[in-house]
């Protein structure tokens, strides 16, 4: 399976996945590029560093038509099986969901079908829930709305801050995304 990673931010995730990928956790699976909207992110930084292509396709706009096509056929150039969100945070359209049809999954800071959107892990924290968590899901034109593939809980103790549970949410992303990876790498939920 051909993997790239799309990603706007730090590149936790992606590393993450880089690790898995580093340790043999994928099986005979390819992580072949990472692309992104933002030419200094971490995520550009990680790929760097681990050596893959990192590609900077420039501002991502879903309703601007030749941006949409421009990222649509660079993508499509590296024959992608799998096309992982990994801090992306544009909407894509639907048209570029249909070129990758039933080929994006997402990973998203809650517990879906709870607080989507931006701002996820403060949304749960400012809600007060006691539990929340991270999904990865089937990315369709509706925001956050695909099906769940795997998800993990993280409770927020009374003693937690938005720090820290930020930073319970993200360990919990880094061995959820990795697993769920190899378990499409290996043919499950397909
Ligand atoms: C992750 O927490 C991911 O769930 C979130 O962005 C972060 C990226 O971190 N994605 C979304 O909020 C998408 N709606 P990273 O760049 O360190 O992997």
């Amino acid at each position: 399976m051909r993997i790239i990673i799309l990603g706007s931010g730090r590149g936790s995730n992606c590393k993450a996945l880089l690790d898995a990928y580093e340790s043999r956790m994928l099986g005979s699976s390819e992580i072949i590029a990472v692309f992104s909207d933002v030419s200094k992110s971490g995520i550009m930084e990680v790929a760097r560093t681990v050596g893959i292509p990192g590609v900077y396709l420039g501002h991502y706009n879903p309703t601007n038509l030749k941006q949409d096509d421009y990222w649509i056929s660079e993508i499509k150039e590296f024959q992608p099986d799998l096309v992982v969100l990994a801090g992306f945070m544009r909407i894509l359209s639907r048209k570029f969901i249909q070129a990758f049809d039933s080929k994006i999954i997402n990973l998203h800071p809650s517990l879906l079908p709870s607080f989507r959107g931006l701002n996820a892990i403060q949304q749960a924290f400012d809600a007060g829930v006691k539990i929340t968590g991270c999904t990865v899901h089937w990315v369709t034109s509706e925001l956050d709305c695909g099906k769940i593939i795997a998800q993990a809980p993280v409770r927020i103790m009374p003693s937690d801050t938005l720090e820290s549970v930020t930073a319970k949410v993200h360990a919990a992303e880094h061995m959820l995304l990795p697993g769920v990876v190899s378990e499409i790498s290996e043919g499950f939920h397909r």
